[in-house]
């Protein structure tokens, strides 16, 4: 199957920004939307052709307006709407595409929706979120309808004594899950959310949650997968449902394909197969999709702050799988190492004292990878994740927060609980959300150029070494890397974006060896290879050919043509 290569978003690169954050215009230490207005700029000369805007909407930010209260509102500390259609507008005069976030699996429970909903058994959005009766034990004590555990940790459901009853609330308890099996609230979905936007101009969304709008119905317990828990993680009792593909297929019909837009979807960990569901071109359901197996190599699957043990191969597999997706398919994949839920990638990845070889070896990697490129603000600077010495009071994240103290809760009475919260720390210090979420870093004056006074959450103590202002003048900074390195990209997109991908090393645990090239030709072709380590590390030629070296993360004179040098990375062209 050839690919087809004329639509505009499959060579897009994407930079998603993750508003409070990003830049704050008025000195209220929170980021807005004139904020971003001021950096379109700065955008367009990384080379950027699309940003994706994460939730903008009018919110009581339990999750960072990820509990939506009012869809046709902005969140008034990030602008007014003029200021959202002027952040449109100008996106477009510069050539630059805007997606925004559809979080359409859950409301916050201050949205009217659910206040009707919650007013009585009889009122006409009662079944707009799902309700369900208590149980009641042995003894008589009420328990919730079934066993789910909410993502965000305990149970999934939320007692409300207004009417006696349970809702399902698969993230936070401020998150009531809307029930997409009701007609109604699916074609509210779509005129009042997604076409109303789009009659403002919007280019796409990126669907949040998106594999998690069909809830298997029967509301069976989960199967006990946490021996010491009462509540067990729901897997695909709420993932990939009995009816998620109708409603994608309807939303497709009702929304997508009435406009030219770009539809990516977060569907998280699933098989080739199941993900091919979604985003094959012929089954009509989203353009895209963003796989985790890559961000998600370093936690256990059922909880978040237990490390696990990977190594390269298991990373390599990881890539391959993301960029295989479309080998022999008519579907299209995505490529990111960061998002506003996951570590920085050079604190996850590399040898931190390596942080700038390393960051340049990581665009190398992902600027030369198959699909749409999605870099997270702050990424292009090389970003880390927060301090290790820092107090868990500056950590802000419900997720974080949630299981703070849910284990204070458990062991805040033992002797050895200072041991143990050091412990959870160390993990913290590498699994929480947080780290996406401190101020980007735009210069080296006080509160690194964010903003003009203390910022809502704690601008990281490295601002003065990692800015943008002192790599925008450096040539040899990350910045200034990913500027060539998205350039070449366009310019190779035949290789770098649509090549097919073929690992050449798999059992190497040091260095990456892959080649990009054409279904149809055998030259040209892309040879990439990376070193993963803090060694030195000899270098081969795993195939025959005329090397040409296209671009390296040393400076060429230090190049040893025998030897890698520690997260060194070359990209060749084989003529
Ligand atoms: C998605 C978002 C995350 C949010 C969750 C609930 O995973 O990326 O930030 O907390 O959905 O909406
Ligand atoms: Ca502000």
């Amino acid at each position: 199957m050839t690919i087809e290569k004329c639509v505009w978003w499959k060579d897009a690169v994407v930079y998603q920004i993750w508003v409070p954050s990003y830049k704050d215009s008025n000195g209220d230490g929170v980021g807005d939307l004139p904020g971003v207005i001021s950096t379109l700029d700065y955008l367009k000369d990384l080379g950027i052709d699309m940003i994706w805007l994460s939730p903008m909407y009018d919110s009581p930010q339990v999750d960072m307006g990820y509990d939506i209260s009012d869809y046709q509102k902005i969140y008034p500390k990030y602008g007014t709407l003029n200021d959202m259609q002027e952040l449109i507008d100008k996106c477009h005069d510069k050539g630059i595409k805007i997606i925004l976030d559809l979080v359409a699996n859950h409301t916050s429970s201050e949205n009217k929706w659910f206040q009707e909903s919650r007013s009585s058994k009889n009122n006409p959005k009662r079944d707009w979120y799902f309700w369900r009766k208590p149980r009641y034990d042995e003894s008589g004590n009420r328990i919730e309808p079934n066993n789910w555990m909410s993502y965000f940790s305990g149970s999934a459901w939320e007692y409300d004594e207004t009417t006696d009853e349970y809702y399902l609330r698969l993230y936070a308890k401020d998150q009531p899950d809307l029930n997409w099996n009701n007609y109604e609230v699916r074609n509210t979905i779509y005129d009042s959310v997604i076409n109303w936007w789009f009659e403002k101009g919007v280019d796409g969304f990126r669907i949040d949650t998106a594999g998690k709008f069909s809830k298997v119905e029967s509301f069976q317990d989960a199967p006990i997968i946490l021996k010491d828990s009462f509540y067990q993680p729901v897997g695909n009792l709420a993932l990939n449902g009995p009816r998620i593909h109708e409603f994608h297929k309807e939303m497709f019909d009702r929304c997508w394909s009435k406009y030219d837009a770009f539809v990516v979807g977060e569907v998280g960990r699933c098989s080739k197969q199941e993900a091919l569901k979604y985003v094959g071109k012929s089954r009509n359901e989203m353009n895209a999709i963003l796989l985790f197996d890559v961000v998600k190599l370093i936690y256990e699957k059922n909880d978040r702050f237990q490390k696990t043990k990977w190594d390269l191969i298991d990373f390599k597999k990881a890539i391959d799988k993301q960029c295989n997706l479309i080998k022999g398919t008519d579907a299209w994949s995505t490529i990111f190492l960061e998002n506003h839920d996951e570590p920085r990638c050079v604190s996850k990845f590399i040898n931190t004292n390596y942080r700038v070889e390393g960051g340049k070896l990581l665009t190398m990697l992902q600027s030369t990878l198959s699909g749409t490129l999605f870099i997270y603000q702050g990424q292009e600077i090389g970003m880390t994740n927060l301090p290790r010495s820092w107090d868990i009071s500056e950590y802000k994240d419900i997720v974080t927060i949630n299981y703070y103290n849910e284990f204070k809760e458990k062991y805040g009475k033992d002797a050895d609980f200072k041991e143990k919260e050091e412990k959870l720390i160390d993990v913290i210090k590498f699994c929480s959300r947080d780290h996406a979420r401190s101020p980007v870093q735009w210069n080296s004056e006080k509160f690194a150029g964010f903003s003009t006074v203390e910022p809502w959450t704690r601008v990281n103590d490295n601002y003065s070494e990692i800015n943008v202002e002192s790599q925008l003048n450096d040539p040899n900074s990350i910045l200034s890397f990913y500027k060539q390195l998205i350039k070449l990209r366009k310019q190779f997109k035949d290789l770098f974006t649509y090549g097919e991908f073929e690992v050449l090393d798999y059992d190497n645990t040091i260095l990456f060896t892959y080649v990009k090239k054409s279904p149809k030709f055998e030259v040209p072709k892309v040879y990439v290879v990376l070193n993963f380590s803090s060694k030195w590390v000899k270098f081969e030629k795993l195939i025959e050919g005329n090397f040409n070296l296209l671009v390296t993360n040393v400076s060429k004179k230090d190049i040893l043509d025998e030897k890698l040098s520690p997260y060194e990375g070359r990209v060749y062209i084989i003529e």
